[in-house]
């Protein structure tokens, strides 16, 4: 990421703002976001990809996840670099409207979309559903027959396939809840994939626009990318062997992992990109069928790497360890802010940024205010000795997963979302209120 900078005096900058202004000027803890940082990673996929597709002959569409993060400015960014907009629920979908993004730039995905979510989505013109189960099938095709509008669809398959981390397994028989398996039943009945294919093509209210797969998320190793897209080539080329329906798009999903501490290294884009058209080219030529067009759902790296929290340390407390003396450093936010570390166990770094220090480094954690002692935001980093209340502290690529994700623990307030950019910031989402939480109590 393009990180902090740090100033002459020590303390850093975000998009060419010093920190010590965006704390007294929005306050702690904050999610900042460099918006040319966003811009920048959204175009690198789109671009990447389309120079990587166009020199085997095929399209391709990116398509940002809006899970990672998505409010209507931050919908805007990305669309405006010639995204569309992956959406998974009836809010992410009315966020990217109310920003402007025609239905048609939008897909909808979910294993359990409601009757509401289906009919909005028809209304709109959404450029396509995802389904995710034979009943959701029926279900969409009814509201479409209702709606007097044909749906497009795209059938979510699992191939085996899942990858995050450092590698990928491949397995034929699926236990979790997304997409239809690829694997033939016993006495070779066909694979649930086959079987909502041909439901989709005999319902004259479907329009089958394709087969969609997602194999996991911070994926490091790009050739789980290539099994599966071989494995979906594979399926597409029966699927019209059997009916003459050749599907015009393949959606491989997102997953591209990013660098949460330093020394560790993203996936690049032209590289995954590269791989990937390659690996798709050579299996529809030994499958003999045309290319078909594709997309990918990259949200994490598009959003991750570009934001960071700002936190105020509160406390300070040496804690007796078995093999030491660890610092426990308490910030003003935590696990509501940053649920990763506690549901994942995920690693993150931070800093000390409102200063520089020469101080001897120290073992610490950083924790958060919430009460429970699972409340921690960085396990194990180095931080100056002389750390000490009121310091200014960043935890680096929080920019997905960490809003979307944020809740009122304790009821805490939701912190703001502040976009940089040129020396100047602006709030995308504000800072939520203790009137913003009571106004829903109604007893
Ligand atoms: N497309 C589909 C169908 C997905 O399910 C996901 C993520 C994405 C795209 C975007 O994946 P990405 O490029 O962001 O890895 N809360 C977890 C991540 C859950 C991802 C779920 N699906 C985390 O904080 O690590």
């Amino acid at each position: 990421s393009r990180g902090v900078e740090r100033g002459a005096d020590g303390a850093a900058r975000v998009g060419g703002v010093d920190v010590r202004d965006l704390a007294a000027q929005h306050g702690t803890p904050a999610y900042v976001v460099d918006e040319r940082d966003v811009r920048e990673r959204a175009r690198a996929y789109r671009e990447a990809f389309e120079m990587a597709f166009a020199e085997i002959g095929a399209g391709v569409d990116v398509y940002y996840a809006g899970k990672a993060f998505l409010s209507v400015g931050f919908a805007r960014w990305v669309h405006a670099e010639g995204l569309r907009i992956d959406t998974a629920s009836g809010g992410e979908m009315e966020t990217a409207l109310r920003a402007g993004v025609p239905g048609s730039d939008l897909g909808l995905h979910g294993n359990n979309k409601s009757d509401l979510e289906i009919a909005r989505a028809l209304e709109v013109g959404v450029g396509r559903i995802i389904v995710d189960s034979l009943v959701e099938i029926e279900r969409v095709a009814d509201a479409a027959a209702a709606a007097g509008v044909r749906a497009p669809v795209m059938v979510r398959v699992t191939t085996g396939v899942h990858a995050g981390g450092h590698e990928y397994i491949s397995t034929a028989h699926e236990d979790q809840k997304f997409g239809l398996s690829m694997a033939a039943g016993e006495d070779g009945q066909d694979a649930p994939a086959m079987v909502a294919l041909l439901a989709v093509v005999a319902r004259p209210e479907l329009d089958l626009l394709g087969i969609h797969s997602h194999i996991g998320s911070q994926i490091l190793d790009p050739s789980g990318f290539e099994v599966a897209a071989e494995k979906v080539l594979g399926l597409r080329a029966e699927l019209a062997q059997r009916t003459g329906v050749l599907v015009p798009e393949i959606d491989l999903g997102g997953g591209y992992g990013i660098a949460y501490l330093p020394g560790e290294v993203a996936l690049d884009p032209a590289r995954i990109a590269k791989d990937v058209a390659a690996s798709v080219a050579q299996s529809a030529a030994r499958l003999g069928t045309p290319l078909p067009r594709f997309s990918i759902e990259p949200g994490r790296s598009i959003a991750g790497p570009a934001g960071l929290t700002l936190y105020t340390v509160g406390t300070v407390k040496p804690v007796r360890t078995d093999d030491g003396v660890r610092t426990y450093v308490s910030v003003d936010g935590g696990m509501s802010d940053n649920i990763r570390p506690a549901l994942y166990g995920a690693a993150y770094h931070a800093e000390v940024v409102g200063r520089l220090s020469t101080a001897e480094p120290v073992l610490a954690r950083v924790v958060g205010k919430h009460c429970e002692s699972g409340d921690i935001v960085v396990h194990d980093v180095y931080l100056p000795g002389d750390v000490e209340a009121g310091d200014l502290l960043a935890v680096a690529a929080t920019g997905a997963y960490g809003r979307s994700m944020a809740s009122n623990y304790n009821m805490l307030t939701r912190p703001p979302v502040v976009a940089v950019r040129d020396g100047a910031s602006g709030v995308l989402v504000r800072r939520e209120t203790v009137d913003d939480l009571l106004a829903l109590d109604e007893g």
